[in-house]
Order: structure tokens, then sequence, then C-alpha cells
């Protein structure tokens, strides 16, 4: 039998809800598929920060770096640890060790999902940097506390790092509704922003079949509210996909819907799977987390393995799910609920 090694970090808050949740779900899917999947579960979170100085150990990237894939929940407890200390002591370190410099992040309505926009019908595919641009964690202080104190965040865009995703954006408009949307902010920002869009320019040469749109994200954060029909692979920076995900989000009805594939795409590392939203405090331990996001982000992770049949299958059960009216409005059922609902309709 077929057996894939996952590495589990719930981390913080909803976290270990949701990802609980997709667990539960994706080994019935692999028992009905005829696939094992053995899950090693690691604390590493806040938490493990408060007992240990660390948000993981210090070989924690390479305990990671064995495994087939990684699911994870969110990272972040604000109340007890500065959000700069646990992102850059868990989360950005794997994106960026692993050169996860793809993350996928689709945005559509489930059945039954009612939205906020009275559009219908969008299929969006954001594709975000994922490990340099405006998160290079480049710049520094001085004169720290007096009037003349001075911030720098440097961004850092390098050729590679922008040629690569542009091409997994084209390669996966090809594979979709052939129509490329590449985000930057050149009329503001004159180097790096510059730089993107001439860079997508010499692409789109090889990708004559691929209609190919420049977008400053300003105007595309409000075309995915007002047409996002009109949008099919939308290419961003980080720190703007970053946000314009969480738009994504908000269209298909919230951050409890929206998944995410963090995905190193020559395989030479483990890609990680998570959703969107992050630990949300505000409704922690009360045992409502909308644990789609991770179900569908659990099934990103099986059809990266391989299992295509099974996170299609998946994707099925969640729709049907929604489809009857479950998991479709935020607060109404409890987690343990959906969960059920969805590993019923697998069975
Ligand atoms: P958040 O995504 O945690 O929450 C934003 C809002 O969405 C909250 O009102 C929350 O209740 C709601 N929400 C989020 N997920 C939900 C779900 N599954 N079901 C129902 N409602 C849901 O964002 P935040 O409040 O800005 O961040 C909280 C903490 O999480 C911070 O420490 C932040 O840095 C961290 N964070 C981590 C990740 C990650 O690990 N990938 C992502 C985003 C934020
Ligand atoms: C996300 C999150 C993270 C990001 C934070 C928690 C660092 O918002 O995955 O969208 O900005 O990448
Ligand atoms: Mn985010």
């Amino acid at each position: 039998m077929k057996s894939y090694s996952i590495a589990l970090i719930p981390g913080d808050g909803i976290g270990r809800d949701v990802t609980a949740a997709a667990w539960t779900v994706l080994e019935t899917a692999a028992k009905n598929f005829g696939f094992a999947l053995t899950g090693t579960e690691f604390p590493w979170s806040c938490r493990f920060f408060k007992e240990t100085g660390r948000m993981m150990p210090e070989d924690g990237i390479e305990t990671l770096r064995g495994f087939d894939a990684i699911l994870l929940g969110a990272v972040g407890w604000p109340a007890e640890v500065p959000d700069s200390v646990s992102l850059h002591g868990l989360l950005l370190p794997i994106r960026k060790a692993f050169v996860q410099y793809a993350n996928i992040r689709p945005h559509r309505l489930l059945p039954g999902v009612t939205g906020p926009l009275r559009a219908e019908g969008f299929d969006i595919l954001c594709i975000r940097e994922n490990t340099e641009g405006e998160y290079s964690g480049a710049g520094g202080r001085v004169h720290q506390s007096t009037m003349d104190e001075v911030a720098v965040e440097t961004s850092i865009f390098t050729r590679a790092g922008v040629e690569r995703i542009l091409r997994f954006g084209f390669e996966q408009a090809r594979s979709r509704r052939r129509k490329l949307a590449s985000v930057t902010k050149s009329n503001a920002q004159k180097y790096s922003m510059v730089f993107w869009d001439e860079i997508t320019r010499k692409l789109a040469a090889d990708y004559p079949d691929v209609e190919v749109t420049s977008y400053h994200v300003d105007a595309l954060a409000a075309r995915m509210i007002m047409a996002p029909e009109s949008l099919d692979v939308v290419v961003a920076s980080n720190l703007f996909g970053d946000i314009l995900t969480d738009i994504g989000a908000a269209i298909q009805g919230g951050l409890g819907y929206a998944a995410s594939a963090n995905i190193n795409p020559d395989g030479s590392a483990p890609s990680m799977f998570e959703p969107v939203h992050g630990s949300a405090p505000d409704i922690a331990h009360l045992g409502i987390a909308n644990p789609i996001a991770t179900i569908w982000s659990g099934a990103m992770m099986l059809e990266h393995l391989g299992e295509k049949a099974a996170a299609g299958r998946v994707m099925q059960a969640v729709e049907a799910t929604t489809a009857r009216g479950i998991g479709t409005i935020p607060g109404k059922d409890r987690t343990d609920a959906i969960t059920a609902a969805v590993v019923a309709a697998l069975t």
C-alpha cells in the first residue's frame, strides 16, 4: 500500500481544531482510496515558545525535510507572543527554507454559500510569490525611541524569483481559462514593480496563447469585488498577494473557506498546506471554527501527492455538505458537525 508521511503542525488557537478536522477527513479518504497517511504531530506553537523560548527546535527545518508534505493550522497568539516573533520563528522560515515559492490560493463559491457579493460564477486562482519581495526581512531601525528614529523595510525582488513565479502563473493559466492578471504598483514603486512589469512583458512572448493584463494592485482589489468573474489567474508579490487573498476569502463567504498551498514546484523539499486564515483568537475555544478551508487545503495536499481521485472526492464531499446548507453560515454549525457531515458524504 502506498504510504505518505505527513508532518502535522496544528499551531495556535483554532489551528488545532481545523487540522484535527482535516486530518479526520483525509484519513477517511485515504482508507477509501487504498493508501495510507502517517501523521507525525509537532506541538510547535506560541505555547511551545513559552516553554522552550523557541517556536520550533533548532533542527526543526531538518526534521521536517524528510516528510512528504506538511499540514499546518495557524501560527500566532499575539496576546502572549508578538506576531513578529512567532511568525518569523515558524511559518515564514518553513516557506523560505523549503523554497515554497508558489503560494496557490483558489477563490470560488461553494454551493449553498452566499458570499457578500451579488456576483456569482467567479473562479479565481491567486498565485502569490511566497519567499521574497516585501517579506524579505531586510531592514532595521536607527536612533530608536528618539524623534530621529527611522525604520527601513527593504523589499528584495530578484530576476530569478520574479521570473519563476510569473512562469508558474502562466503555466496555471494555460491549464485554465488562459487569462493572467499580473499585479504591481508600478505607478508608485519605480524599481521593483517596474522590474516586475518588464519581466511580465518579456515572458508574455513565450506564452502567446495566454492573454496577459497588468493591473495596479488598488484597481485589481476593486475588480475582485466589482467584477470577480472577469479574473482567472492572478499573480502578485508576497504582500499584495497576502492582502488580495483575504479579499478573495471575503468574496467566497469568509476566511473559513479559503485554502492555500505553499508549493515547492521542483519537489526538492516538502510543500506545506494550510488555510489562508490565522488562529482567530476571538473564536478560539468556542468550537465554531469553520474547518472547510483546511479540509480544502488537505485536498490540495492529496492532489500534490498524486492522489487526484481522492482529492476530487474530498472536494465533492465538501460541496455536497455545503449544498445541504451545512457550514454555510458562519457560527451556525459547529466544527465537529461540519467535519462529521463531510466524512459522511465521503463514505
Ligand atoms: P484571523 O484570520 O485569525 O481572523 C480574522 C477573522 O476571521 C476573525 O474574526 C476570525 O474569527 C475569523 N476567522 C478566521 N478563520 C476562521 C474560521 N476558520 N472560521 C470562522 N471564522 C474564522 O486573522 P487575525 O485575527 O489577523 O490573526 C490572528 C492571529 O493569527 C495573529 O497572530 C496572526 O498573525 C495569525 N495569522 C496566522 C496565519 C497563519 O498561520 N497562516 C494567517 C493569518 C494570521
Ligand atoms: C497568510 C498570513 C501570513 C502571511 C502571516 C501570518 C505572516 O497572513 O498566510 O496569509 O502574511 O503570509
Ligand atoms: Mn494573510
